[in-house]
Parts: C-alpha cells; sequence; structure tokens
C-alpha cells in the first residue's frame, strides 16, 4: 500500500491543532497550541478570544507539525480540516486557513465533522480496530452514542437532552470554585474523597440511550446551598460517579441493543479514569472489549482528524464551497 500522508487541522474550540497521519493509522506527528491559559481567567472559552488566538497561532503550528514530521507539503496526500460542529469563528480559521494551503499546493480538501474525528482517534491508538461497533462520544460538547456501521457510516443511537457530561463537569468545577477545564480538576480532587458520600441522581430519560445531566447540575447546586460546610473531595467524588454510573449504564444498554462485540469511548471525558473504569466494567460483564485512546487523543488534537481524512479521501467534491457549520450533524 502506498503512503497517504493526510494533514490534520483543528481549530473547533479553544486548541489550535495541526498533525500528520500516515493511511489513518500511523501518527507521524502531532502539535498542538492550546489557549487554556489565555481562557482560564475567565472561566471558560471566551469565543471572539479564541478566534484570535487560532488566527495567531495556525501557521506556526501547522509548520511545526510539518517539521516534526519531517515532510514537506509536497508529500501530502489531502489536508483534512474539521468544519463543525464547534464556535464558528474558530472553525473558519481552520478551515480557511486549510483552504488556502490547499488551493496553493494544488492538494485536495476534506472537511470533517469533529465527532467523527473523535471516533476516529481509536484507529490511531490500535491499528487492528474497526468497524462495527459503537461508540460514546464525550466531550464538553457531545454525549453521543453512536453505531459505527463503516469507517463513514454512522447511525445516532442517543445522546444528550440538555448538557453534555463535559459541560456538567466544568460547570460543577466553577460551583466549586475550581479553574478552568474542570473535568481534570474534580477528578483530582476526587481522588482523595468517598464516592459514596452523595447519592446525586442519575436521571432516567425517554430513550433508553439519551442522557440528562442538567436535573444533576441543579441537584449540585442546591446540596451547596444547603450545606455550607461541605467536603469538596465527597462532592467531587460523588459527582463524578453519577455522571460514570449514567454512561456505563448506557453503554452496557447500547452494547445490549445492538448486539455489538466492541465498544469505543473517546473525547474528552473519556480521559477521566473512573469513567473508563465504570465503561470497562460495563462492557466486560458482557464480554465486550472495549477501546480508548490514550489521554493525548481523547482531548482535542488534529491526528484524529486526519485519520478521519484519510477514510474519506474518496469522498472529496468541491470542496472549496464548503463552510463551517457550528451545529453540524454526524
Ligand atoms: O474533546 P474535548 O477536548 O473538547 C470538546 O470537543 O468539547 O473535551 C473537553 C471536555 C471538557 O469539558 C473537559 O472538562 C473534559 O472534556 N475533560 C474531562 C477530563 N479531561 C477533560 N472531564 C473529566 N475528567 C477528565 N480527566
Ligand atoms: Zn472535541
Amino acid at each position: 500500500m502506498t503512503k497517504q500522508l493526510i494533514l490534520g487541522i483543528e481549530t473547533s474550540c479553544d486548541e489550535t491543532c495541526a498533525a500528520i497521519v500516515a493511511n489513518g493509522r500511523n501518527l507521524i506527528s502531532n502539535t498542538i497550541y492550546t489557549q487554556i491559559d489565555t481562557h482560564k481567567r475567565f472561566g471558560g472559552v471566551v469565543p471572539e478570544i479564541a478566534s484570535r488566538s487560532h488566527i495567531e497561532k495556525i501557521d506556526e503550528v501547522v509548520h511545526t507539525a510539518l517539521r516534526e514530521a519531517g515532510v514537506k507539503l509536497q508529500d501530502i496526500t489531502a489536508v483534512a480540516a474539521t468544519n463543525g460542529p464547534g464556535l464558528v469563528g474558530a472553525l473558519l480559521v481552520g478551515l480557511n486557513y486549510a483552504k488556502g494551503l490547499a488551493y496553493g499546493a494544488g492538494l485536495p480538501l476534506i472537511p470533517i465533522n469533529h465527532i467523527e474525528g473523535h471516533i476516529c482517534a481509536n484507529y490511531i491508538a490500535n491499528h487492528d480496530f474497526a468497524p462495527p461497533y459503537v461508540a460514546l462520544v464525550v466531550s464538553g460538547g457531545h454525549t453521543s452514542f453512536i453505531e459505527v456501521n463503516s469507517y463513514t457510516e454512522y447511525n445516532l443511537l442517543g445522546s444528550t437532552t440538555d448538557d453534555a457530561a463535559g459541560e456538567a463537569f466544568d460547570k460543577a468545577a466553577r460551583m466549586l470554585g475550581l479553574p478552568y477545564p474542570g473535568g481534570v480538576e474534580i477528578e483530582k480532587l476526587a481522588k482523595s474523597g468517598d464516592p459514596s458520600a452523595i447519592r446525586f441522581p442519575r436521571a432516567v430519560t425517554e430513550n433508553p440511550l439519551d442522557c440528562s445531566f442538567s436535573g444533576l447540575k441543579s441537584n449540585l447546586y442546591q446540596y451547596l446551598q444547603k450545606n455550607k460546610e461541605y467536603n469538596a473531595a465527597d462532592v467531587a467524588a460523588s459527582f463524578q460517579d453519577a455522571i460514570a454510573d449514567v454512561l456505563a449504564e448506557r453503554a452496557l444498554r447500547a452494547v445490549k441493543i445492538t448486539d455489538a462485540k466492541a465498544f469505543a469511548l473517546c473525547g474528552g471525558v473519556a480521559a477521566n479514569t473512573r469513567v473508563r473504569t465504570k465503561v470497562q466494567e460495563a462492557c466486560a460483564s458482557v464480554g465486550v472489549s472495549l477501546q480508548v485512546p490514550p489521554i493525548s487523543l481523547c482531548t482535542d488534537n488534529a491526528a484524529m482528524i486526519a485519520a478521519a481524512g484519510f477514510y474519506r479521501l474518496d469522498c472529496v467534491s468541491n470542496w472549496l464551497a464548503v463552510n463551517a457549520v457550528p451545529n453540524l450533524a454526524l
């Protein structure tokens, strides 16, 4: 098989990323410039600042990815860039940069859905992993259970009816006075806490594969109002377990309903050890194997976009007309 090098570009939120991946599986370089420190003092991502920061960094990040891979633009087969979902201004920076680069170099551009990117991170993590399987993409913007029928065909089974799990982690962290991004901070604090100290609700949903976290968030708020002398570590551990339990229960239902033989966990929240453990236990209870990327490929990166681009090389069409779509569906 000839080596197909894809240059991936990802700027959907607060990370400016570029990466080179060979044949959808081999990671050659992976550059990430994170804006976390810039947004920290605002307690969350400020969209306008994110766009400006992407503009400042994108050229340097792409050239670093090329240099570290030891390849030139002429060696690249195609450029893949995220065109949604995400913050529109942030998406536009990466997408338009990618268009200009591709046009100038005479290369095709492959627009990639960010959620598909998270799923494809698993192909880099495990070179033998292949469809069909069920995936849970759980991040700051999404909590979706997806049947992956082929490298490019998906069937949405269920998703959150309100907040994404990562968003719930971030909002809870804010209530506890922890810095952004909250998921990592809650996990750190939870290490010294008792997960059974407080029984936070695990919401029931009409579709058994949907989930809901807004009630959990309100419940936490009420708990903090009523208990001024709360034990923060116990609160963090109990809150984290409520989310992990819901995700693990839905994962179990998803594999049972679809009769799946494999399950993939991906997205920023998949970096959480408690979530990984509980989903692993759920899968093991029915003999289903679990695939999870390493933490560096769970949170936003462009390697996953490059991997997805490889599997969409045949789908290249009138890419100059492609636009950024903030609520792009899979
Ligand atoms: O995939 P990602 O980097 O960006 C989006 O596509 O949203 O996910 C970011 C989300 C944030 O909400 C962050 O708090 C959460 O993932 N996150 C975690 C952990 N690391 C990141 N949540 C829980 N535990 C973690 N260790
Ligand atoms: Zn993401």
